[in-house]
This record gives structure tokens, C-alpha cells and sequence, in this order.
């Protein structure tokens, strides 16, 4: 069976708020949604119509809910590769657990990246502090060194400017790592690109993304940069995408940088958050794409028509403006339902739209977003 009939069962791994939207819009399908989590309490069981309640790799959970389902995605890519076997054996998986396990692991990626044509920021490979010394070395002492696994919203990571720095760093570093050059960006973009059973590629439009404190907060689409640049995005996520015969939504993060060349930063083989603005500004959004694609359904265009801004609200902060956001004008409010808010989690997050062109500079923006953004004082936002 590939394309599966309305009323089967999608099997989301991961309770989070990706896994929440994915459901929402699999059930908008006619579908049923079981998902597998650790927790009970989570956004994504909120939603779903069932779920198997077990750790990422207890073979008996793994299982149950494969057992449960018609076919298997993911919202969260940390299943060890043996837990993947395990659902391989039992159902489709999509995108294949061959995907993941080269988002998973930052070495393993960058290597594939690489094969495949695309250029990445200079890099090394740091099992150990031999490495480290002559990965410094070889960067010129301005590299970000990050955990080769697990790691999101910046956690893992350690920025070294300059030699005095590096020396500060200590001995005590959780390796492997990976060591790359710091970019000057001019920008960071990334696009969702979905893939379906039949071949066939969407490309939503290219978003820039600007992030505060490692985790993203704020995405622009369309990305203000020359169509020629947006055009060559598009592409390599697409070349990305049909080299790893992806089934399902990947997020593509790229540099651009200084000379206004593309870097690849990272992949995520499922919806992302640079993606969440789509759910007000397209008809079909990244969720519905990314269900349409696993479950062996024709993807839509992926038009966009609207730009449109999203802003994450992140932690307690942000939530404590939810009942100011509920009362302006023209802004849609997505809430993941976490009942705790603690300091740098992503709660939810809101979209603006606009008409077809008509995306504001920065202090448009920050008239729209209200409370929700500092003050701007420059261009620069
Ligand atoms: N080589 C780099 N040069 C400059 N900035 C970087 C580099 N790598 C990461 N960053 C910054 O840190 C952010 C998070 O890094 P990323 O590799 O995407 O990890 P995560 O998995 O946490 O999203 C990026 O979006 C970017 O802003
Ligand atoms: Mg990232």
C-alpha cells in the first residue's frame, strides 16, 4: 500500500508542537493520528486521536505504535537507528530512517551535504583535543564548536572569537564535535521544500530568519533578497531533497553570505519552524504538505498569497502578552497548549500577513507586532 485511504492512520513520532500541527492538519484530511511520546501531556497528544506513551527507543513502544498506524512520520529525529529498523520492519517510514539518521548526526550530514554539491561553511571534525587544537588552528580561531548530536535551538554550541577565547575554553567538552568557521552572514534563509511518493517537489517560498539567543524569532516571506538568489535556494533545496529521495517536508538553512554566495547550515527532514508562516499565508500550508507527502497524497502548488511575518513567543515573557496579542488587529495567534512556560521555550507563535508585496520594512513590523518586539531603533531590527 503507498498511498493510504482516507480515514488510515498516520503515526507522528514526537509530542511537540510539530507533531500538534501535523496532526491538526492530518485530521482537517479525514485522517487519524496516533502518536508516540513519553509524555502524556504533550501538544501533540492534545490533538491526536490515540497514542502509545513510551521512551523514543523501548522496543516494546516502538512496536505498539507501529503496530497502531498505516504509516509512520516523525517530529522528532532523535530515534536511534535501531528503533528505526524497528518501525522500518513494521510500516512505511517517511521520510526513510536512511534520512534521519544523517540529520541526526551534524558529521554524517556535512559529509552527505558535501557529496551531493553543496557548499557549507569551512569545517572540521573534532573527536578529541588533538582535533580541537588543529581545528582552532585551521579556523584561525573564529569558529562555533557544536555537539554532533542533539542538538537544537543553538543548545550545544560554543562561539570562539579569538585565541584568548579558545584558551579559556577548558578541557571538559562533551566530544565529538564539530568545528566550524564562523560566517559573516549577511542573512540566513531557509526553505521548505516537500517531496512526495511520486517524485514530485514544492518549494514554498524562501524565508529569511533572524534569531535571538540561538532559537529563531522572527521569520520574513518572502526573504527580501534578489529573485535570481531565491531562485538558486530553491533549487539546491530541491537537489538536496531528490539526492536523499526525501518523502515528506525538509527545512534547508543557508547563509548568505558576504559576497552573497549560499551556504547550507542544516537540514530538518519535517515541518520547521521557519515554516509556520505558511499557515497563514498559503492555501496549503507546510503541515498539510508534509501529511499529503507521507501518506502518498498529490501535493498542491506551493503558493504563497500573502507575505507574511512570524514571531515566536518564547518563554514566560511572551506569553504574559498573549491577552494584548488576542485584542490587535491582524494577527493570528497559534498557541502549542504547554501549560508551563519556562525561559526559552517556544509556547507559540504569531503571523501576520500582508498583501502579495507589501511585507514592511522594520518599522512596519515592529507597528504590526506591538509589545511583541523591542522598540526599533534602527534599521536593523
Ligand atoms: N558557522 C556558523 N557561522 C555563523 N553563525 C552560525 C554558524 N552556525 C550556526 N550559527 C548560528 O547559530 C544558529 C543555530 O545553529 P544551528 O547549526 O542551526 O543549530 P541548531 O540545531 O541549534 O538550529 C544558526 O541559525 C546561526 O544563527
Ligand atoms: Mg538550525
Amino acid at each position: 500500500m503507498t498511498v493510504l485511504p482516507f480515514g488510515a492512520t498516520l503515526g507522528i513520532v514526537g509530542g511537540g508542537q510539530l507533531g500538534r500541527m501535523s496532526a491538526m492538519a492530518a485530521a482537517r484530511l479525514g485522517f487519524r493520528v496516533h502518536v508516540l511520546t513519553p509524555d502524556i501531556d504533550s501538544p501533540a497528544c492534545e490533538v491526536a486521536s490515540s497514542a502509545t506513551i513510551g521512551d523514543y527507543d523501548d522496543e516494546v513502544a516502538l512496536r505498539d505504535f507501529a503496530e497502531h498506524v498505516d504509516a509512520v512520520t516523525f517530529e522528532f529525529e532523535n530515534v536511534s537507528a535501531h528503533g528505526l529498523r524497528i518501525l522500518e520492519s513494521i510500516k512505511p517510514v517517511r521520510p526513510a530512517g536512511a534520512v534521519l539518521e544523517i540529520s541526526q548526526d551534524r558529521i554524517a550530514e556535512k559529509r552527505r551535504l558535501s557529496e551531493i554539491g553543496a557548499a557549507l561553511a569551512p569545517w572540521r571534525e573534532v573527536p578529541d583535543a588533538a582535533a580541537l587544537a588543529a581545528a582552532a588552528e585551521a579556523l584561525d580561531y573564529r569558529l562555533i564548536l557544536k555537539t554532533t548530536r542533539f542538538g537544537y535551538d543553538g543548545k550545544g554550541q560554543f562561539r570562539i572569537r579569538d585565541a584568548e577565547e579558545f584558551a579559556a575554553l577548558g578541557t571538559d567538552l562533551p566530544y565529538p564535535l564539530v568545528a566550524e568557521g564562523i560566517v559573516d552572514f549577511e542573512r540566513e534563509i531557509s526553505v521548505m521544500v516537500a517531496r512526495g511518493l511520486d517524485g514530485d517537489v514544492r518549494c514554498f517560498d524562501v524565508t529569511e530568519n533572524r534569531h535571538r539567543n540561538g532559537i529563531l524569532d522572527l521569520s520574513l516571506a518572502p526573504a527580501p533578497i534578489p529573485p535570481a538568489l531565491a531562485a538558486q535556494a530553491q533549487s539546491m533545496a530541491r537537489h538536496i531533497a531528490e539526492s536523499l529521495d526525501l518523502i515528506g517536508i525538509m527545512g534547508v538553512e543557508m547563509f548568505v553570505d558576504a559576497r552573497g554566495g549560499l551556504l547550507i547550515n542544516e537540514i530538518a527532514p519535517r515541518p520547521h519552524n521557519s515554516g509556520h508562516w505558511t499557515m497563514n499565508a498559503c492555501l496549503v500550508d507546510q503541515f498539510e504538505m508534509h501529511v499529503r507527502a507521507v501518506l502518498g497524497l498529490p501535493l498542491p502548488e506551493a503558493t504563497r498569497h500573502s507575505d507574511a511575518v512570524m514571531k515566536n513567543l518564547i518563554g514566560p515573557d511572551d506569553m504574559a502578552l498573549c491577552d494584548a496579542v488576542l485584542r490587535m488587529p491582524g494577527l493570528a495567534l497559534h498557541l502549542y497548549g504547554k501549560d508551563e512556560a519556562r525561559p526559552g521555550r517556544k509556547m507559540g507563535h504569531v503571523n501576520a500577513i500582508f498583501p502579495r508585496g507589501a511585507l514592511p520594512g522594520p518599522f512596519g513590523i515592529a507597528a504590526v507586532l506591538g509589545p511583541l518586539v523591542e522598540p526599533v531603533v534602527s534599521e536593523d531590527i
